[in-house]
């Protein structure tokens, strides 16, 4: 008997009740969550909502200006933080995995910080947090919740983690979420993202990071996933992206040896993320794609595609 648009009338209902003309601060991340949690708060308080969408320099291709055109076409109050470079320069030099993802959020939490503290008698945070995330601790979901969640204990508590807590999606599974979003006419493509780390392709660049690979592996990222759309394959696949290694291997190009960049290629199947196959994409995607990737971006000559399950291997390779 649980209607999305039974719960979006209660819940909008309930946030009219609790917030009354009170501020909410809110971290977008692109995701599905946070957007859903975003409109509904959106409906039930308007303008005292406060969308904060950063931007790590660590997001797809063009995912920080398409993003957030989309979020303002919602008509959210939201505001476009660059913080690139204090991403970037944060993490020059850091190849460990955890010191990575460590850095990221502290940096985030550094920047979020910043930027609620500028929003005058601010109340409530608000969070995408939903049912699953409350029960695991890695959220699948990433974005800015999983971040805040994994660093809760680090040193003093920033200013806006003192901030009374709003999370109406707590009790939803993420088929719900979806649900919950279409009801509000929110955008299918949107509501049908395939989950994204919140440390983003800096846990796809294996070992340190550079400026350039993050523009190498955005290259190789977007003709794969604008592949996967156009072969009418992005939403047979949980998630999908593409792997810059550590290593360069040779190849031959006109009369040339190159000593050049190898990709890996990621996708798979899963309910929870928990568990997960990969896809048997066509041969002639694969074949097509790699073909691509290596004309169009400069400094890879070397494509492959990951055959491995989880467990034993993860969904990243970091
Ligand atoms: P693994 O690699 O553990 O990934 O099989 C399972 C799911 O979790 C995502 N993932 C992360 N999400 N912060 C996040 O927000 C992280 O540090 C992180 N590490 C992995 C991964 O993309 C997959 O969906």
């Amino acid at each position: 008997d649980w209607t999305p648009n039974a719960f979006v009338e209660e819940t909008v209902e309930d946030l009219k009740v609790k917030l009354g003309n009170d501020k909410v601060v809110l971290g977008l991340s692109g995701g599905v969550d946070s957007s859903v949690a975003a409109m509904l708060l959106h409906k039930a308080i308007g303008k005292n909502l406060y969308c904060i969408f950063v931007n790590n320099g660590l997001l797809r291709k063009n995912e920080f200006t398409d993003v957030l055109k989309q979020y303002e076409g919602m008509g959210l109050n939201v505001k476009g933080v660059d913080a690139s470079a204090r991403f970037l320069d944060a993490l020059a030099g850091k190849s460990d995995p955890e010191e990575k993802r460590k850095t990221i959020g502290r940096v985030f939490i550094e920047v979020f910080d910043d930027e609620a503290n500028e929003i005058k008698d601010v109340k409530w945070l608000a969070q995408g947090t939903i049912y699953p995330d409350v029960i695991e601790s890695v959220s699948a979901t990433g974005g800015p919740s999983a971040t805040i969640k994994s660093h809760h204990n680090v040193g003093g508590l920033p200013d806006f983690m003192k901030l009374k807590v709003v999370e109406p999606l707590k009790a939803l599974f993420k088929d719900e979420v979806r649900r919950v979003g279409a009801s509000m006419d929110m955008d299918a493509q949107l509501l049908g993202r395939h989950p994204f780390p919140g440390p983003g392709l800096a846990i796809r660049i294996l070992g340190d990071l550079t400026r350039e690979k993050v523009r190498i592996l955005q290259e190789v990222d977007a003709v794969f996933i604008d592949n996967l759309r156009s072969w009418g394959l992005y939403d047979k696949v949980w998630q999908a992206g593409a792997i810059l290694l550590p290593v360069n291997s040779v190849g031959v190009m006109g009369d040339e040896r190159t000593y050049e960049k190898c990709v890996a290629l990621r996708a798979v199947e899963s309910t929870d993320g928990m568990t997960a196959d990969w896809v048997n994409l066509p041969y002639e995607f694969l074949q097509k794609t790699s073909n691509e990737i290596i004309n169009k971006v400069k400094g890879v000559n070397r494509v492959v595609y990951d055959i491995s399950s989880k467990p034993p291997a993860t969904i990243e390779w970091e």
